[in-house]
């Protein structure tokens, strides 16, 4: 199972991506989770101590300018990445954590040989996993490309009842038509009621496949940098129902 989460800045993807592990390690699947926010904090939610002072490989300049063997204009177009994750990877119990930090699209205008690296080792992370596999994109639609999405089995959007939200969740949805993308989903976040998830299912024109109620326990948890893990409440019922519906589909 494939699943990259994408939304506005701060509708709760790193949350619910954290508490899809914490549900996905709990039923038995091992899990690689990729950060690939451009300020990443997955690796704190996921419970990674020494996250906090880990350098993202994408701003490793001389790592990724040596690797694409850049040579004036010239660099290489298919660089050795497949030692990196061995390298770079924090492990614990079942449990995988790769920090990319923000990945370009080729065709969102930036082909520079760095950027090459790392969505090479994206593509590889992906494909050669054989633990459920939960990226964390970066917010907005701007880098949501081909590339990064095709691998996918799914697609999670996450979205609050406010506009701002729902019209970024919109132009989401539009774009993965274009690309023929299937399975791609509506999570909600931070719903109060049932007014809240009618005005989600309206706004979009798509019911979410689970929503997630706005919880105390994540918000304190954030506070005091805990992990969520295993993070007692509604939220992660609400995880283990997502996984649930997202087994149910088969992949
Ligand atoms: N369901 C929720 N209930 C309470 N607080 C939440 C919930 N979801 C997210 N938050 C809080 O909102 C903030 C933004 O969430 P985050 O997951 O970092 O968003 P994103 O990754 O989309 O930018 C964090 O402080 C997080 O703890
Ligand atoms: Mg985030």
């Amino acid at each position: 199972m494939k699943i990259a989460f994408c939304g506005k800045g701060g509708v709760g993807k790193s949350t619910i991506a954290a508490l899809l592990c914490g549900a996905l390690l709990e039923s038995g699947y091992g899990v690689l989770a990729i950060d690939a926010d451009p300020s990443p904090h997955l690796g704190r939610l996921l419970g990674f101590a020494e996250a906090e002072s880990l350098t993202p490989l994408a701003e490793m300049r001389d790592l990724l300018a040596e690797r694409a063997e850049k040579q004036g204009p010239y660099y290489n177009l298919n660089p050795k990445i497949d030692d990196l994750p061995e390298k770079f990877m924090l492990k614990k119990d079942g449990l995988r954590l790769m920090v990319l930090g923000a990945i370009r699209e080729a065709g969102g205008g930036c082909a520079c040989p760095e950027q090459t690296v790392l969505r090479r080792l994206l593509s590889f992370l992906i494909l050669q996993a054989k633990e459920a596999v939960v990226v964390d994109m970066e917010a907005g639609v701007e880098h949501f490309g081909r590339a990064t999405v095709v691998p996918m089995d799914f697609i999670l959007v996450v979205a609050q009842p406010y506009r701002g939200s729902l019209e970024t969740a919109k132009q989401i949805l539009r774009l993965s038509q274009e690309l023929k993308m299937e399975r791609v989903v509506v999570v909600g976040n931070a719903v109060r009621d049932t007014e809240d998830e009618a005005f989600i299912q309206e706004t979009l024109g798509v019911e979410p496949l689970v929503s997630f109620p706005e919880d105390r326990e994540v918000l304190l948890a954030e506070r005091k940098g805990k992990s969520l893990l295993e993070l007692p409440g509604p939220s992660r019922e609400k995880a283990r129902e997502l996984v649930k519906k997202l087994s149910s589909y088969g992949t």
